[in-house]
């Protein structure tokens, strides 16, 4: 029988490494599918001419890394996601879970104004013959006209300015990514993101059979010059952008760096994806990338992250020469977005109550990242001012798949690096806590006083080979 055999040369580096690296890429190329079995330990070593110590190694980094599970006596398979190195997408079921303190998904404070607001949308609805109407007929595919008027209205009270006929009604913002993705590239055409980014953008990217490249990034955002670089190499179509808050780690895409890529956008000719979805008031806000290049960018925002995630409404805006284009794939894809769910957000957002709870979550999240900065005064963290994540570096010695399993143990869940990394780039040992998910702040307190725990614990003992 034949058995997987890397091709180890191709990596440098330690042996070891070079056997884990290419299991993950072969589990991104699709060699390696979920549940199969990796060659036994001897076999490998025997065929790749190494020790079998040095696979064991390998084996077990990639186990480290989450992409195979160890079963005793068994022996080593490839994770159960489709693809263990990016994003599987969370399953997300908040309610009903009371053993767990949730910090791993990216939520809106809780506050019993959203289901207040909501139901008084409803409400107000089942008053409005227009919104009944529109609910029990098909309309245009990018929305009526009506509906776009009035999310036009509502971002320019957020400081967004936008034109009503340059927007398309989406399904939130992960549908406004995958839209724009799927109706303006092609299959193995080149996307560029920061080297951690938004594990949505990447399980998007992999529907659309498209390629992913990960660009350097520090505190100031993606690194221009490197993307430069990559140009020279083989230019991106599309190059995606969270220049407000890089998540997981919060990063700020400079102003200076936001007139670079627009300069490199076009002179090498690829579009600009802009994702807004990640909030923040508008005095804390840079001049947005769509205001910088208008004609070449995609501007993806969603309700998701200031009224309510299970809303599901949002708005892409686009250039008007790409307008056409994305109606027709967001056509062929459901021919449009619930009108009913639409004029629900068009009524919510209309509410004074919208703007409360917009204002309350502001604070509360800034009050959130105080909190936590105090209790974990001493450790690494990064955060965007008024974000709602924490990005925490984990001290010398502590991997972060093992602690945030550890966390999880004592009821807390937190998310790794791993899966906001793109491609082959390494992880770094550091974890992401959605402040924002906590139920109150007592209950983040007590999450972190968890988290504290097992950090002054110090790193669990490596498992021995
Ligand atoms: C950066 C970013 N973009 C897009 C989304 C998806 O937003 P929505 O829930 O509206 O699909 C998220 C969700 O966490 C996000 O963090």
């Amino acid at each position: 029988m034949t058995i997987w055999v890397p091709e180890i040369d191709a990596y440098t580096g330690s042996r070891y490494r070079a056997i884990a690296a290419a299991i993950g890429d072969a589990i991104n190329a699709g060699s390696l599918q979920p549940g199969e079995k990796l060659p036994p330990q001897r076999r490998l070593a025997d065929a790749l001419g190494v020790t079998i110590g040095t696979v064991t190694r390998g084996y077990a980094e990639a186990e480290r890394n989450g992409w195979v599970t160890a079963r005793v006596g068994s022996g080593t398979y490839v994770s159960g996601c489709q693809d263990a190195k990016a994003f599987q997408m969370p399953h997300v079921e908040t309610s009903g879970d009371t053993q767990h303190i949730d910090l791993s998904l990216s939520l809106p404070p809780p506050h019993p104004l959203r289901q207040q607001g909501l139901a008084a949308a409803l409400a107000s609805i089942g008053q409005s013959p227009e919104a009944l109407s529109r609910g029990v007929n098909y309309q245009p595919a990018q929305g009526s006209a009506v509906q776009r008027q009035v999310f036009t209205a509502w971002l320019e009270t957020l400081g967004f300015a936008l034109e009503a006929d340059e927007l398309l009604i989406t399904q939130g913002g992960q549908h406004g990514l995958q839209l724009s993705l799927q109706a303006l590239l092609r299959p193995g055409e080149l996307v560029a993101a920061d080297t951690l980014t938004y594990p949505g953008l990447m399980s998007a990217a992999r529907q659309s059979h498209l390629k992913l490249v990960g660009i350097p990034f520090d505190d100031q955002g993606m690194n221009a010059e490197a993307l430069r670089a990559q140009c020279e190499r083989q230019s991106p179509r599309m190059v995606y952008l969270t220049p407000e808050q890089n998540n997981p780690t919060g990063a700020v895409l400079s102003a200076e760096r936001r007139d670079a890529i627009v300069a490199l956008a076009r002179k090498y000719d690829f579009w600009l994806l802009e994702d807004g979805v990640q909030y923040l008031p508008v005095e804390q806000r840079l001049t947005p990338l769509y205001c910088l290049a208008p004609e070449r960018t995609l501007f993806v925002f969603s309700t998701a992250k200031v009224l309510a995630g299970g809303l599901r409404i949002g708005v892409l805006r686009a250039p008007p020469v790409l307008l056409e284009r994305l109606t027709q794939t967001l056509r062929a894809q459901s021919w449009m977005v619930p009108p009913l769910l639409v004029d629900v957000a068009c009524h919510w957002v209309n509410m004074a109550s919208a703007r409360e709870v917009m204002d309350w979550q502001s604070q509360e999240l800034q009050s959130r990242q105080i909190m936590a900065a105090e209790m974990l005064a001493g450790f690494t963290l990064q955060a965007r001012e008024g974000g709602s994540n924490l990005w925490l570096m984990l001290p010398e010695g502590f991997r972060a798949v093992a602690f945030s399993e550890q966390l999880k143990a004592r009821g807390v869940l937190v998310t790794s690096a791993e899966p906001f990394c793109v491609g082959s780039a390494p992880a770094p040992q550091a974890i992401r806590l959605c402040l924002g998910a906590a139920q109150d702040q007592d209950t983040l307190g007590r999450a972190l006083q968890i988290l504290l725990e097992c950090l002054r614990a110090g790193p669990l003992a490596s498992p021995t080979l």
